[in-house]
C-alpha cells in the first residue's frame, strides 16, 4: 500500500475551512493509503509559544481530529518533539541543505519580515519538515498550497542525498488540497476563512456554540441581488454557503442551486446553519468525551512505538552513508 504522512501544528484553533478543505480529506486518504499523521509541535516553537497553552493545545487538536473522524486503527499517530529521530535527521539534512535555498522560501521571508528578531530555527523550519517526510519512505506528503515549496525542497534535498551517498530516500510527491472545497470567510468571502483572521465574525470553529455558529452565518456578507446561484465572481458570497452545504450534504453544487432557486437568502443562510451546526454538534460531543479520556495517551504510545523504530533505522542508514561511524 502506498504511504501518505501529513503533519499538523497546533496553534490557533481548527475552522469549518480546514475541516472541509483538509480533515474531510484525509478522512478518505486513511481508507486508500497507509496514513501517519503527525502534531508538528517543534515546528510550532519556531515562533515563540505559550508552554502552558502549547500542551493543552496539543491535546485538544489531536482529541478534535479524532472526533472529526481520523481513525487511530487506520493512522499511525504521534507526536514530534516524542521523537529524537526527527531532529536527528534533520541535522544531517541540514548539512546537505544551503543557506540560499533556506533564505528563499516564502514563508522565510514573509515570517522574517514580521520579526526582525527571528530565530535560526525559523530558518531551518523547512529541513525539519523535509526530515519528517523522508524518514519514512512516503508516497504522498498532505498539505495545503503553502507549504508546497517546503515539499519540493524535501524532494531536492532527498535527490541531491541520493546522488552523493548513494540511494537513501524515496522521492515524495506533494498531495495538495482539493480546489473547490476552499470555504471563504463569511464577512469577506474574497478571502480564505482562516484561523488567524482577525474578524472572528467570519470565522468558524469548530468548538463554536450552535447559537454563535448560527449568528455568524445569519451575518453573512451577500450581494444585493437577489438570486441564489453559484458564481463565484459575482457573488462571492452566495457561492461560498452553497459550497458549504453542498460539502456537508454530498450534494453537488447543481442540486443545492436545484434546491434554493426560488428561495430567500435567508432561508438558504438558515438552512447552512442548520447543516453546520448538525454536523459540528455530534464532533463536539465526541471531543469532549475523547478529551476527558485516557484515550490520547494510549494513542500516541502505540505511534510513537510504532514510528521510532523506522525513523532510527533512516538515521542509522544516514549515518553509515555519511561515514559518521566507527
Ligand atoms: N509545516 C506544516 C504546516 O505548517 C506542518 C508540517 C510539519 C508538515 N512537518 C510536516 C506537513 C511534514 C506535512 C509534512 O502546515
Amino acid at each position: 500500500m502506498e504511504k501518505i504522512l501529513t503533519g499538523l501544528q497546533p496553534t490557533g484553533v481548527i475552522t469549518l475551512g480546514n475541516y472541509i478543505g483538509a480533515i474531510k480529506q484525509m478522512i478518505k486518504y486513511q481508507d486508500m493509503y497507509e496514513s501517519y499523521i503527525f502534531i508538528a509541535d517543534m515546528h510550532s516553537i519556531t515562533i515563540p509559544q505559550d508552554p502552558i497553552e502549547l500542551s493543552k493545545n496539543i491535546k485538544s487538536l489531536l482529541a478534535l481530529y479524532l472526533a472529526c473522524g481520523i481513525d487511530p486503527k487506520k493512522n499511525k499517530i504521534f507526536l514530534q518533539s516524542e521523537n529524537e529521530y526527527h531532529a536527528n535527521i534533520s541535522w544531517i539534512l541540514e548539512c546537505n541543505t544551503y543557506y540560499g535555498e533556506l533564505s528563499r522560501m516564502t514563508q522565510f521571508k514573509d515570517k522574517s519580515k514580521k520579526n526582525a528578531n527571528f530565530t535560526s530555527g525559523l530558518l531551518t523550519y523547512p529541513v525539519l519538515m523535509a526530515a519528517d517526510i523522508l524518514a519514512y519512505d512516503v508516497d504522498y506528503v498532505a498539505v495545503g498550497v503553502d507549504q508546497k515549496q517546503h515539499v519540493e525542497l524535501a524532494r531536492d534535498i532527498a535527490e541531491r542525498f541520493n546522488k552523493k551517498f548513494g540511494n537513501t530516500f524515496k522521492m515524495p510527491n506533494p498531495l495538495m488540497t482539493k480546489e473547490g472545497t476552499k470555504i471563504m470567510d463569511l464577512v469577506d468571502p474574497t478571502k480564505k476563512m482562516s484561523k488567524s483572521s482577525e474578524n472572528q465574525k467570519g470565522v468558524i470553529r469548530l468548538l463554536d456554540d450552535p447559537e454563535i455558529i448560527r449568528k455568524k452565518i445569519m451575518g453573512a456578507t451577500t450581494d444585493s441581488d437577489m438570486k441564489i446561484c453559484f458564481d463565484v465572481e459575482n457573488k462571492p458570497g452566495i457561492s461560498n454557503l452553497i459550497n458549504i452545504y453542498a460539502s456537508l450534504t454530498g450534494k453537488t453544487i447543481k442540486e443545492v442551486e436545484e434546491i434554493f432557486k426560488d428561495k430567500k437568502y435567508g432561508e438558504l443562510k438558515s438552512c447552512v446553519a442548520d447543516v453546520v451546526i448538525q454536523e459540528l454538534s455530534v464532533i463536539q460531543k465526541r471531543y469532549y468525551e475523547i478529551i476527558n479520556s485516557g484515550e490520547l495517551n494510549k494513542i500516541l504510545d502505540d505511534g510513537i512505538n510504532f514510528t521510532r523504530n523506522i525513523s532510527k533505522n533512516k538515521f542509522e542508514l544516514m549515518k553509515n552513508k555519511m561515514g559518521l561511524h566507527r
